[in-house]
């Protein structure tokens, strides 16, 4: 159950009043540094504010659960919301300012405009996920237009999430440096997720096949593997085989176009998504030229 609303830190909930609080923070030529959060804050979303500490004078971040990233079977209802623990960590992190817009805030009668990055957004999470990237890309804007942030944090475990925003920066020239800001992980290797929450004991047993089965792919490049179809078919096989586990991808890309490879390059992600019992998680790993050789 949630705990009651007691944390000091500063929260807005309009625009208006968030364009305010930003614009007087510029006036005294403070940087900005932005986080953008959906809640259910963990050790990952603490991670980004910390670093956003480090590099900015001051610090937003905004929780909102964003309806159109949800598809229709997903668990846009189920989300955990605990607003007064996550603000709690916000204080603790070394927050400044947590915006917390409402969905009419974000989403007022008669919406009808969204921003879509094309090619990048049909792949991968979104072959499945129709229309999950498009909401992304849609809130991310509104979010990063109203604060119009400096700099602006993301985890690299939503590998093809920080892609994406990053190539939609570019596109629509939004003046936001994009972080993206390393995975954490728990002691077992597992990918800190909001989700995880949903997991059984025997379930968060079984989710720890998603690293292993990066781990298997790493020390198969380390060792001089070329032929990545083998190694693919050793991540599936690998994940196939652990109970609870239902393989969506295990793959090997190109660091920046995302694009399938079958032989080593210099840039590359080796990315996995499954269904651990009925929670879909994601994991990926890294590989450029210093870690393959
Ligand atoms: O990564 C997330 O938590 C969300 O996708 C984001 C970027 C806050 C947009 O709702």
């Amino acid at each position: 159950m949630s705990k009651p609303f007691t944390s000091p830190i500063k929260t807005v909930e309009a625009i208006p009043e968030l364009r305010t609080l930003i614009q007087a923070q510029r006036k005294q030529d403070a940087s900005i540094g932005f986080v953008p959060t959906m809640g259910a804050l963990h050790v990952g979303h603490v991670s980004l504010i910390e670093a956003a500490r480090q590099d900015c004078d001051f610090v937003a971040v905004s929780i909102f659960v964003n309806p159109t990233q949800f598809g229709p079977n997903e668990d846009f209802d189920n989300y955990p919301r605990l607003l007064a623990e996550d603000l709690e960590q916000c204080q603790t992190a070394g927050a400044d300012l947590v915006w917390i817009p409402t969905t009419e805030v974000m989403y007022p009668p008669h919406f009808s405009t969204y921003v879509e990055v094309k090619t990048l957004s049909q792949i991968l999470e979104g072959a499945t996920r129709t229309d999950h990237f498009q909401g992304v890309t849609t809130i991310v804007t509104k979010l990063l237009l109203s604060c119009l942030p400096d700099k602006a944090f993301f985890g690299a475990k939503d590998y093809q999430q920080q892609a994406i925003i990053r190539q939609m920066c570019l596109d629509l020239n939004i003046p936001v440096e994009i972080k993206t800001c390393p995975t954490i992980r728990d002691t077992n290797g597992l990918a800190l997720s909001s989700r995880n929450a949903y997991l059984s004991e025997a379930e968060h047993e079984s989710a720890l096949s998603l690293s292993r089965t990066l781990n298997l792919a790493k020390e198969k490049i380390e060792a001089g593997e070329t032929n990545l179809n083998h190694i693919k078919t050793e991540m599936q096989q690998l994940l196939e085989e652990t109970p609870l586990v239902k393989l969506d991808y295990a793959t090997i890309v190109d660091a920046q176009t995302l694009e399938e490879l079958t032989t080593p390059q210099p840039e590359m992600v080796v990315l996995v998504a499954a269904f651990v019992g009925a929670t879909r998680l994601i994991d990926n790993c890294l590989l450029n030229s210093a870690s393959a050789h």
